[in-house]
Parts: C-alpha cells; sequence; structure tokens
C-alpha cells in the first residue's frame, strides 16, 4: 500500500546504511541513535523520521516473530532530497487491512492504531511489503521529503 503525494528523488541520496537489532524495546533508542547518525542532526526531516521510526521499530518488536528471538533489520538512506527509512521483522500469521483501520475514526480512547495513524499522516509516502508467503518476514518503509523553506 501507497500514500501520499511526493516521492524522495533517488540519486539525491548520498547516505545508506543498515543495522540489524535484537526483537527487544531496547533497540528502540538505538534505532533513533543510528537513524540519526546516518540522517545527521541538522536535517529537517530528522524528528519526523525519528518519531515515525520508533512507531515502526516498535511495531516490529510488539506484534511479529521478532519478539521471539529474531531481529529487526533497519535501513536507512538520506541525503538532500529527504529521508527514507526500511524495517524489516520477521513477519507474523497476521496482517490488518491498513486502509481499513485508516478509514475508522480514531477515538481518543483508542489502545491501538496511533502508529499507523502517525506514519499516514506524516510520511509523503509509505507501505509495506512481505518478503515471501506468512509468516515470512515483512518490510514496511516511510520517506519524508525535504521541503525548502517558503
Ligand atoms: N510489524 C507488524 N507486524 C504485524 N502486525 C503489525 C505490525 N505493525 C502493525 N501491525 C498491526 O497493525 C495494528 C496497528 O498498528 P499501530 O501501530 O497503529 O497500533 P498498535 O501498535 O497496536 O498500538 P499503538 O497505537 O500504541 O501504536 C497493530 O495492532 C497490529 O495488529
Ligand atoms: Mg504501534
Amino acid at each position: 500500500m501507497t500514500t501520499k503525494r511526493q516521492t524522495v528523488k533517488h540519486g539525491t541520496m548520498p547516505r545508506t546504511a543498515s543495522m540489524d537489532l535484537l526483537g527487544i524495546s531496547e533497540s528502540v533508542p538505538r534505532a533513533r541513535d543510528f537513524a540519526r547518525r546516518i540522517i545527521g542532526s541538522d536535517h529537517p526531516c530528522l524528528n519526523d523520521a525519528l518519531l515515525l521510526l520508533s512507531e515502526v521499530v516498535t511495531n516490529g518488536i510488539k506484534h511479529s516473530n521478532s519478539r521471539k528471538g529474531g531481529i529487526i533489520t533497519l535501513r536507512v538512506s538520506a541525503g538532500h532530497g529527504g529521508v527514507r527509512c526500511e524495517v524489516t521483522d520477521d513477519g507474523s500469521p497476521s496482517w490488518p487491512d491498513m486502509e481499513a483501520l485508516l478509514s475508522m475514526p480514531g477515538e481518543i480512547w483508542d489502545l491501538s492504531g496511533r502508529g499507523i495513524r502517525l506514519i499516514d499522516r506524516l510520511a509523503d509516502q509509505w507501505g509495506r511489503y512481505p518478503l515471501g508467503a506468512a509468516p515470512l518476514g515483512r518490510t514496511v518503509w516511510f520517506e519524508l521529503v525535504e521541503r525548502k523553506p517558503q
């Protein structure tokens, strides 16, 4: 699934790096720290990228088989065009219909669904794809486009 208007122009992304993380909660700040170093502390997309990355990595740890001693693979690209992050987990037997979830109005007391809404609201483009038949791994990716000051 993809949404939104703009996409990051490839060829304007000089920095790309990936790392494997354990499927444990301590990996969330490690993912942020890694991404901050790749993206750069003065990049205009940094804060949104770290927020969305936290949600996606947390989802991988919370909802996928990575939590059972598996890994989460993070891939970050950053440059003048923007930022792209990909998070691959170990998959899970079920995977909700994100379009259906997003089409429902969120309620203030909802205990679930905020991560996907944040990604859909903030990312210029995002999507997900399986690495094979369930429950093999899945990748969730998002892109943020760098905007010039008006
Ligand atoms: N990596 C994933 N693997 C399997 N299921 C996932 C994954 N990411 C999201 N999901 C499913 O999508 C649902 C919505 O994700 P979302 O992040 O919006 O909510 P949440 O993680 O349940 O709670 P929160 O609002 O705290 O993020 C999850 O409840 C889960 O069922
Ligand atoms: Mg979540």
